[in-house]
C-alpha cells in the first residue's frame, strides 16, 4: 500500500463523492489533508470525521469559479501546514449541454471550474513545491475526454483540455521534480451522480440498467479512484509523470451506453 506519511495534500471538491473518497484514503495513508468545498457544514463534517479517526485535516471554503478563491485554496494549505506536496484537482462542473446549442454562459462556467481552476491551483501549488524539492499534481479527468457523450459536450472538451494541461505541465515542471498525472475516471456511483439521475427524471431502474453496460458488472466507486490517486500522489510513482490512467475505458469511439 502506498504511503503518504508526512505529506500535505489539497483535494479540491472533497466534501462529497470521489474527492471525499480520495481525502479519506489519503488521510488513512498518513497525509495531512485539506478538504475543499463550497458548503461549510459539509466541509466541517468531513473534517470532524477525519479528526475523530485520528487524522490531521482542515477545510477551506471557496467557489472555484472565482480566480482569487482558487489561489486562496492552496495558500490556505501553505499557511496552515507550511506547504503543499500533493494537489488533486478533482472539483468539476458536470453540467449537461450539447455543443451545437449550449449557451456561452454554460461553456464559460464549465471551463472556469474544470480548466481554469486547475490551472490556477497548479500555479500556486508549484510555487510551494519548488521550494520543497518537488511534489505531485493529480488531475481528475474523465473518459469523456476522448470524444465524450453528446449531452456532455463542453464538459468533455474541458476534460480533454485538462489532459493537454497534464502533459504540458509534466514536460515543463520536471525540472522542479514536480510530477503531473491524470486519472480519467469512468462511470462512478456518487451522491452527485444519483442527484443528476433524479433531476433527469430517472427511476430506480437506472442503476441496474447502467451496471448492465459496465465491463466489471458494477459502477466504479470513489475508492477505485482513490487507490489510483494514492499511487500518483506517493513516491511509488516517483518516476512517473505526464501519464494518463484510464479507469474503465471503453473502446474509443464506441461507448456502450452511447
Ligand atoms: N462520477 C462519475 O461518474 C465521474 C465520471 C468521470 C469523471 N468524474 C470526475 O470526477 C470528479 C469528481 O466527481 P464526482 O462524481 O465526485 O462529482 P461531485 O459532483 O460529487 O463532486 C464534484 C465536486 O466539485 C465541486 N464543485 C463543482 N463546482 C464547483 C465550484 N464552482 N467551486 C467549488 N467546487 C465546485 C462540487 O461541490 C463537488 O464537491 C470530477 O472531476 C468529475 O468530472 C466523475
Amino acid at each position: 500500500m502506498a504511503s503518504l506519511a508526512g505529506k500535505i495534500a489539497v483535494i479540491t471538491g472533497s466534501t462529497s463523492g470521489i474527492g471525499r473518497g480520495i481525502a479519506e484514503h489519503f488521510a488513512s495513508l498518513g497525509a495531512r489533508v485539506v478538504i475543499h468545498g463550497r458548503n461549510e457544514a459539509q466541509a466541517r463534517e468531513a473534517v470532524e470525521r477525519l479528526s475523530r479517526d485520528g487524522h490531521d485535516a482542515a477545510f477551506v471554503i471557496a467557489d472555484l469559479a472565482d480566480v482569487t478563491a482558487c489561489r486562496r485554496v492552496v495558500r490556505f494549505a501553505i499557511e496552515r501546514y507550511g506547504g503543499v506536496d500533493v494537489l488533486v484537482n478533482n472539483a468539476a462542473s458536470t453540467a449537461r449541454g450539447y455543443l451545437e446549442d449550449a449557451p456561452v454562459e454554460l461553456w464559460d462556467a464549465i471551463m472556469h471550474v474544470n480548466l481554469r481552476a486547475p490551472f490556477l491551483c497548479l500555479q500556486e501549488a508549484v510555487k510551494s513545491m519548488r521550494t520543497r524539492g518537488g511534489g505531485s499534481i493529480v488531475n481528475i479527468g474523465s473518459v469523456n475526454a476522448y470524444i465524450g457523450e453528446p449531452k456532455l459536450g463542453p464538459y468533455s472538451v474541458s476534460k480533454g483540455g485538462l489532459m493537454t494541461m497534464t502533459r504540458n505541465a509534466a514536460a515543463t515542471l520536471n525540472r522542479y521534480r514536480v510530477r503531473v498525472n491524470q486519472i480519467n475516471v469512468g462511470w462512478t456511483l456518487t451522491e452527485g451522480e444519483e442527484r443528476v439521475k433524479q433531476q433527469e427524471g430517472k427511476g430506480k431502474e437506472w442503476l441496474p440498467e447502467a451496471i448492465a453496460t459496465r465491463p466489471f458488472g458494477r459502477l466504479l466507486a470513489p475508492r477505485d479512484v482513490a487507490l489510483a490517486a494514492a499511487y500518483f500522489a506517493s513516491d511509488d510513482s516517483a518516476a512517473v509523470t505526464g501519464s494518463v490512467m484510464d479507469l474503465e475505458q471503453y473502446p474509443v469511439g464506441a461507448p456502450p451506453n452511447w
